[in-house]
């Protein structure tokens, strides 16, 4: 299920009615001992009696320990099943967008198929973000009428982002960066250079107390944390208020 992302209170009533009728909490970590995201966001929720089960789930490029991580997962959130205990999986924003839940249910269907799943939505840091920024004096749906919003990852380099921009550029197609972090250093740059760099808003930690959320103009060139991203738009449709 979705949680957030960032602000505890992003939760569906549907998300807290399984959480409070749960026996595990499940959640993925990038090292085991170290808190997960969806854990901490989901904190306030959770009961002390409940029984924490974090899962790995290892930031690597390798294919070979991601597919050992999810099969794990798998596996641990089966098992648990099959003794006939409910169990949540807590996952950062929206559950089916660039979502570890999307892995566990994938492994899930594959290794144990008769394993009952409820997939719970949530919010997606893009749609988070957007509101914050309206929220703040600076008007940002995402997409209007015929509009064709592209929301993905930050490409690897320059030479694979320019085309991306050029072509949100000359068609006003609106997009939203995820995993920008590191790479803002050389994706502030790019913007300048082909006079992007205004028509952006920068999002970190959208939710958090920590939470920036300004325009991209703002931010300089540096690396940012890896919850962080850009919502760039270039036009507005004719017919508006
Ligand atoms: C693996 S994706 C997770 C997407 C998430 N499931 C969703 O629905 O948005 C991680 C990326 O989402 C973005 N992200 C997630 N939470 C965020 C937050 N609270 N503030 C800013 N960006 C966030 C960042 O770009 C981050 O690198």
């Amino acid at each position: 299920m979705g949680v957030g992302p960032g602000d505890p209170e992003l939760i569906t009533v549907a998300a807290q009615r399984a959480i409070r009728s749960a026996q595990v909490m499940a959640y993925p970590v990038a090292d085991l001992g170290r808190e997960g995201m969806a854990a901490r966001i989901a904190a306030p929720w959770l009961q002390p009696e409940q029984q924490r089960l974090p899962l790995l789930f290892p930031m690597v490029e390798a294919a070979a320990p991601r597919r050992q991580a999810w099969h794990a997962a798998a596996d641990a959130v089966a098992a648990c099943v099959q003794q006939g205990q409910a169990v949540v999986f807590l996952c950062e924003g929206d559950s089916s967008t660039y979502a570890s839940a999307s892995y566990l249910l994938l492994a899930l269907q594959q290794r144990h198929p008769h394993c009952p799943v409820r997939m719970l939505p949530g919010i997606t840091a893009a749609a988070a973000a957007a509101a914050e920024a309206s929220s703040q004096g600076m008007p940002w749906p995402l997409a209007l009428q015929q509009e064709r919003l592209l929301i993905q990852p930050t490409p690897d380099g320059p030479e694979l982002l320019r085309p991306l921009l050029l072509n949100c550029r000359s068609s006003g197609q609106p997009l939203v960066l995820l995993k920008l972090g590191r790479r803002w250093l050389w994706v502030r740059p790019l913007l300048e250079e082909l006079g992007l760099l205004e028509s952006a808003i920068y999002g970190e930690r959208v939710g958090w107390p920590q939470q920036r959320l300004c325009p991209a103009v703002q931010v300089p060139a540096a690396e940012c944390p890896y919850f962080s991203l850009l919502l760039l738009r270039t036009s507005w449709p004719e017919v508006l208020p």
